[in-house]
């Protein structure tokens, strides 16, 4: 676990400036997205940048940070201060997480695996996405004792999933974090405008095509019609994206017909749009490892949760990719927060860019912040570099954030409160 000398990086940034090096890594949140917007071909920008119908929510996540303020205090003695928090039997140096994010592939060709080995510079956890586009065993190889989690969408077929929990244990994964809020994708804007879904190009499903029980599956008969899309040259494209995605060899992949079959079976099973709350026992009964539920708005969810004994809450949006219109994350999080009080720790994401946002969360009470879409920039910027850089940066910026407010650690932080 390294610590980060705030100051140190602060002064870094300068002296490299004063020698006219300027950082690969914009600091303005805005910044970020136009530059990673310049070196990415259009459909992976929409896919990262795009948010459900009008991005209401996506704009309400970030505005909404401006409801409450940090009131500083003076002359408190903050020269050695301490970010770091325990959670789940560990120890995170600040608190701070990297939010599960598929299809990495279109930022970088690196993708995940720059993620977890820059996380594992950092020490910060890393939820792999269940949509990643490397398979987790070979991150979580990267990531020596940096904790990780797996997040699982919740497939069709419970053996895929059981599959899935026993490969997330066995790459010794530190909890279950399962998305509900995406049992379908939503209705996004952009994607929809170019017609562009990453998945049918085989990108985004690696931790299907490395799974034993999928591939099993992929053997079935496909009961659905087969749609066959009129032969352009754009179907020939995406007929070969699929079999370069699959593992093995392209020409195998052709003959085999694997690369299309892998798509269509994922298609089949991705997700479950009918589970309800009496699936989750299934989970508990088959993994021991803490199951985080991802998703939760309204805190008659969040009681249910703790109701079935779920290890704690992850208060999301998804990046407002769902449901336009919906509640920012920071909104729902005191409300929920009232009914959770001390009984499981609460995790947030959606519209997070900076120390300031991290800091008001945890002074309303939450226990750590995921970064989402500004790592997705980052990495497409400077790949594994980048990802360490905005992380340092982040790092310096809460631990500056927190001991100029006055706080020497987060249960300082916690105390400090905030005003509307
Ligand atoms: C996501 N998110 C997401 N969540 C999840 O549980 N599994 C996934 O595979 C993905 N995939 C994904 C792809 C992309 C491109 C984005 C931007 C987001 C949601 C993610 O975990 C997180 O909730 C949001 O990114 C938070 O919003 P901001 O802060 O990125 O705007
Ligand atoms: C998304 C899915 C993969 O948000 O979670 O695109």
């Amino acid at each position: 676990m390294q610590k980060i000398n705030s100051l140190d990086r602060q002064r870094a940034i300068y002296l490299d400036g004063a020698a006219g090096i300027r950082q690969r890594i914009p600091f303005d949140p805005a910044l970020l997205e136009q530059r990673a917007r310049l070196g990415m071909r259009p459909e992976a920008f929409a896919y990262i940048a795009g948010g459900a119908g009008q991005d209401a929510t996506v704009r309400a996540n970030t505005d909404d940070f401006g409801h409450w303020r940090i009131v500083p205090r003076m002359l408190r003695n903050v020269e050695v201060r301490d970010t770091s928090l325990a959670l789940f039997g560990k120890t995170f140096p600040a608190p701070l997480f990297l939010a599960p994010v598929g299809v990495l592939e279109m930022a970088h060709p690196e993708a995940d695996l720059a993620v977890a080995r820059a996380a594992a510079k950092l020490g910060i956890p890393y939820i792999f996405s269940n949509q990643a586009s490397v398979p987790m065993e070979t991150c979580a190889a990267a990531m020596q004792d940096t904790p990780r989690f797996f997040q699982l969408y919740w497939s069709r077929s419970n053996d895929l999933v059981l599959s899935f929990l026993q490969r997330a244990e066995a790459s010794g994964c530190s909890g279950i974090v399962v998305t509900l809020d995406t049992t379908m994708l939503g209705w996004r804007t952009r994607d929809l405008e170019l017609g562009a879904l990453p998945f049918l190009k085989g990108m985004g499903i690696a931790q299907y095509t490395s799974d034993p029980v999928f591939r099993r599956l992929m053997d079935e008969p496909d009961q659905a019609p087969a749609t066959k899309p009129p032969i352009t040259w754009s179907a020939i494209q995406t007929l070969i994206s699929a079999n370069r995605k699959y593992p093995g060899s392209f020409w195998a992949n052709l003959r085999s017909g694997a690369g299309l079959r892998a798509v269509r079976t994922f298609i089949r099973l991705y997700s479950r749009p009918n589970i309800t709350w009496t699936d989750l026992p299934f989970l508990r009964q088959h993994t021991r490892l803490p199951i985080i539920l991802k998703g939760i708005l309204h805190p008659d969810d969040a009681r249910k949760a703790l109701d079935y004994g779920v290890d704690a809450i992850y208060v999301s949006n998804h990046g407002g990719r769902q449901v336009d219109g919906a509640i920012s994350a920071i909104r729902a999080l005191p409300d929920i927060l009232n009914v959770v009080r001390d009984k499981a720790p609460v995790l947030i994401d959606s519209g997070f860019r900076g120390g300031a946002d991290v800091f008001k969360a945890l002074a309303l009470g939450a226990t750590a912040v995921g970064i989402g879409r500004p790592y997705c920039y980052a990495l497409s910027i400077d790949g594994q570099a980048g990802v360490e850089a905005l992380l340092a940066n982040w790092m310096a910026d809460f631990d500056l954030t927190m001991g100029l407010a006055g706080c020497k650690n987060l249960e300082e932080v916690r105390a400090a409160g905030l005003k509307e």
